[in-house]
């Protein structure tokens, strides 16, 4: 599957909002700054679709797109952030929760983590809490471009290591450089597997 069409359909604070859950549907998440915009727009071969900057909290909605007329893409705001306000945070947490408990159309979390940090107990914790409402997810390792091939190795086991701790089975994972316009192919032929699964 390619993108051929992508469109912002509205960014929307409570589940009222949101657009109705009559399609498949895919929310991107992960820590501020871990590149969620960028990758979506590389995966829908877009400059400016969804907002890339270099001050993280950029996302602070829950952005749908509409792709291909057919299936829902959702930027989710970071988690995590720690310059933001407490208060913001808060209700950034709110928002998310509320998001992926109330959703049903949602088919999959894509859990976005940076090749080139160590495991991260604030991911970790949300993986955790995504396992303990049995919400479907996979997870996508950004940046890969960034990271040096032993440093890169070296996390991805480590957080493969802490995911074994608590889990029996490892969800897919998925390797991306929305610089250098790597891993395209394999998150969005899975997104097109799933999509013929879904009823
Ligand atoms: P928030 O919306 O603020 O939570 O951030 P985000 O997760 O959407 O991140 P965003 O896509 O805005 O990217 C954050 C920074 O990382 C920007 O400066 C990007 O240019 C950079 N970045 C994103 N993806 C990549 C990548 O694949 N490689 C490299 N080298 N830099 C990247
Ligand atoms: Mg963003």
């Amino acid at each position: 599957m390619d993108i051929k069409n992508a469109e912002f359909v509205k960014s929307s604070q409570t589940v009222q909002q949101f657009p109705a859950p009559d399609r498949p549907e895919y929310a991107f998440t992960g820590r501020s700054n871990v590149g969620k915009s960028s990758l979506i727009n590389y995966l829908c071969n877009r400059k400016n679709l969804a907002k890339t900057s270099s001050t993280p909290g950029k996302t602070q909605l829950v952005n749908h797109f509409l792709i291909n007329d057919y299936w829902y893409l959702v930027d989710l705001p970071g988690y995590g952030y720690a310059k933001i306000s407490k208060k913001i945070k808060q209700g950034f947490a709110g928002m998310i929760e509320d998001y992926l408990l109330n959703r049903e159309n949602l088919v999959n979390i894509f859990v976005l983590i940076d090749s080139k940090i160590p495991p991260q107990d604030i991911d970790l914790d949300f993986i955790d809490y995504l396992g303990g409402h049995e919400l479907p997810f996979s997870i996508v390792f950004t940046k890969t471009d960034k990271a040096k091939r032993s440093e890169f190795a070296k996390n991805q086991e480590a957080f493969k290591n802490e995911m074994n701790k608590s889990w029996e089975e490892l969800p897919p994972m998925f390797y991306t450089s929305s610089s250098k316009r790597k891993g395209k192919e394999e998150l969005l032929a899975y997104i097109n597997d799933c999509n013929k699964l879904f009823s």
